[in-house]
């Protein structure tokens, strides 16, 4: 029979763990019930446990034969501060907190595979089921990674997967390069001298500075930077005075920037601080800028990539397949495995993104049509890994 037919036949029941886990959404370091529910029922499997690696991150280790090969193969586990619109049954039983970006449908199939896995072991070597706590903005998997995960569990690659609202279900997209962006953020203070609004020549203004300063900015996105390689900066938040007749002492900007390549994101920042300094030198104002890195861009590795895209193309067909789509500006934490060790991310259909189904929107859900296809995707890329 063919896999994914074998695999329908866990579906029930990985639905019945991804629901439940959606119905009890816990936040960045605090999945301490749904790292209980993997822990558990990893060690019912007879797989090898391993718990509080990076705070509240489980690993799995499976073993077959005797190659020294090993695998790692990443969910992530966390929920996020959204109020959950959905009256289905397995809704968020938590007010404020929801799993709105499939966390839920990725920690359910990884363990489906752990099922499937540990029932048919064939392979030869090692494969080790990452679940990773926070990836929601507060880096879960810089945290394992301090933990020790690659020395602990030393790996050959690392592969992630996300549903992706928009493609079809039994669809995968692979991107041979970035599939994400980086998430900086940045802050900057201009100093410049409170006076009466009616007496402008006794102060320095630094509304006028921030605003010209908010202009001279899209200069760099617009005028620095290759055309054709992608980056946003997005000036989201502008402060300063609160009187009629007063101007004001400073002001502050902040915003964020997404690039897909370090390059990029190393121009932007550099622009934006000559920028800053210029500005203010004409103005008279102290400028001070404060640049944040984010999450640094998700790059897939090639070879990586080209291997997950064959598999894919097992699970799903030829057709059904997508090679280098446009990638997201969003971001993503496996970004930093990615940075130790080769590997690739890819986007699993979660189907329509209608009626609100989205990403981070308060009326998605993960699709679990979708599940047979993620859990034969994460058994077949580990047979072709560690093929005997
Ligand atoms: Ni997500």
């Amino acid at each position: 029979m063919h896999l994914l037919e074998t695999l329908r036949a866990d579906q029930a029941d990985i639905t019945a763990i991804r629901r439940d886990i959606h119905a009890h959404p816990e936040l960045a370091f605090e999945e301490h019930r749904t790292a209980g529910i993997v822990a558990e029922r990893l060690r019912t499997l007879g797989i090898e446990t391993h718990t509080g690696i990076g705070k509240t991150g489980v690993v799995g280790v499976l073993r077959a034969g005797t190659g020294s090969r090993a695998i790692g193969l990443r969910a992530d586990m966390d929920a996020l501060p959204i109020q959950e619109k959905n009256d289905f049954t397995h809704h968020s039983k938590i007010p404020g907190r929801m799993h709105a970006c499939g966390h839920d449908g990725h920690t359910a199939m990884l363990l489906g595979a752990a099922a499937a896995l540990a029932r048919s072991p064939d392979f030869d070597g090692t494969v080790y089921f990452v679940f990773q706590p926070a990836e929601e903005g507060e880096g879960g998997a810089p945290e394992m990674i301090a933990d020790g995960l690659f020395e602990r569990f030393p790996m050959d690659a690392i592969f992630g997967l996300h549903n992706w609202p928009g493609l079809p279900v039994g669809h995968i997209a692979v991107h041979r390069g970035p599939v994400m962006a980086c998430a900086d953020r940045f802050d900057i203070e201009i100093k410049g001298h409170g006076a009466h609004a009616a007496m402008p020549h006794q102060g320095i203004d630094p509304v006028l500075a921030g605003a010209t300063l908010v202009q001279a900015l899209q200069s760099v996105v617009s005028r620095t930077k290759d055309p054709l390689d992608a980056a946003v900066l997005s000036i989201t938040q502008f402060h300063a005075g609160d009187a009629y007749n007063v101007i004001p002492d400073s002001a502050r900007i902040g915003g964020t920037v997404r690039a897909f390549r370090p390059e990029t994101e190393s121009l932007v920042e550099d622009s934006m601080q000559r920028v800053c300094a210029g500005v203010g030198a004409a103005f008279g104002a102290n400028v001070r800028f404060d640049y944040r890195r984010g999450y640094p861009p998700t790059i897939n590795t090639v070879p990586e990539a080209e291997f997950c895209a064959r598999v894919a193309a097992e699970v799903c067909g030829e057709g059904h397949v997508q090679i280098d789509p446009k990638p997201s500006m969003g971001a993503e934490d496996f970004a930093y495995f990615l940075q130790e060790k080769p590997g690739c991310y890819i986007w699993l259909g979660n189907g329509p993104g209608e009626g609100g189904c989205t990403l981070h929107n308060p009326h998605y859900d993960f699709n679990d049509e979708a599940i047979p296809y993620g859990v034969a995707y994460w058994v077949t890329l580990v047979q072709r890994w560690l093929n005997p």
